[in-house]
């Protein structure tokens, strides 16, 4: 495995090399459920160094193996990642915290701040938590998209949200907690690179998550 020097700070390292562990994880896990079957020392995972997408992860792949695209993200004790051979993904995970004011004007339009109290009336949590959740869902656009990341944060947007039952699956660390809360959705990613996203959103053992999966990507 490589791992880069980038981060001086030891904690940032360590959750640096948790999160590429995270990363390969996941990707065995997604091409073995293609019947592609290697080891974690056959993947590589680089990442982009200059430009728009600067630090975004790429993942180098054995010859005739599907190519794949993963997202990282880490915050606090934990660390995650998402991996798809079809498409982008991004991800975004997050500590609940409260926040300053101004800060949902901030970041949220009118529409989303709408969406974002109906989320939290429908499904009795606290502000904090949707708001964090809220954040996460526009972390992991950024990603996602590759797109947003000089934008301001009111751009990177979306609106059509769906929401489709919860995560038939176990999250370990957030929905394997008390009173977790998750959701299937569906959404339309705004701006350039954006289009119809699938994803999820989990509320947790104090964190936020949200993962979204662009199938198809589209040029910007
Ligand atoms: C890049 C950014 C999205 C990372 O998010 P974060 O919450 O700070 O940190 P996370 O732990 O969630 O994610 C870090 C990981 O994201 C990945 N990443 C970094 N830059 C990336 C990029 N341009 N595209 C995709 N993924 C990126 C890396 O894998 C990184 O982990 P690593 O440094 O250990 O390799 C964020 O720091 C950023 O710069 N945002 C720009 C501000 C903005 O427009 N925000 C909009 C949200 S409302």
């Amino acid at each position: 495995m490589a791992v880069s020097g980038m981060h001086r700070v030891p904690e940032r390292r360590v959750a640096h090399l948790a999160g590429r562990v995270a990363a390969k994880s996941a990707l065995l896990h997604q091409l073995g459920a293609l019947g592609v079957r290697l080891v974690a020392q056959e993947l590589g995972i680089s990442q982009v160094m200059a430009g728009p997408e600067q630090g975004r992860p790429v993942v180098q792949v054995p010859p005739g193996t599907p190519a794949c695209d993963v997202s990282i993200s880490h915050s606090k004790d934990l660390a995650v990642a998402v991996a798809t051979t079809g498409g982008r993904v991004g991800v975004d995970l997050e500590a609940v915290r409260p926040r300053g004011p101004g800060f949902h004007d901030e970041v949220f339009t009118a529409v989303e701040q709408d969406w974002l109290m109906r989320c939290q009336h429908h499904h009795g949590r606290e502000p904090d938590e949707l708001w964090s959740l809220g954040w996460c869902l526009k972390e992991a656009l950024v990603k996602q998209t590759g797109h947003g990341l000089r934008d301001s944060l009111q751009q990177v947007g979306f609106s059509g949200w769906e929401e489709h039952g919860p995560v038939p699956t176990v999250i370990p660390g957030l929905t394997d907690a008390p009173g977790a809360f998750s959701a299937r959705i569906t959404l339309n990613a705004m701006g350039p690179g954006g289009g119809p996203v699938a994803g999820l959103l989990a509320l947790g053992g104090g964190y936020a998550l949200a993962v979204l999966h662009m199938p198809e990507v589209r040029s910007a």
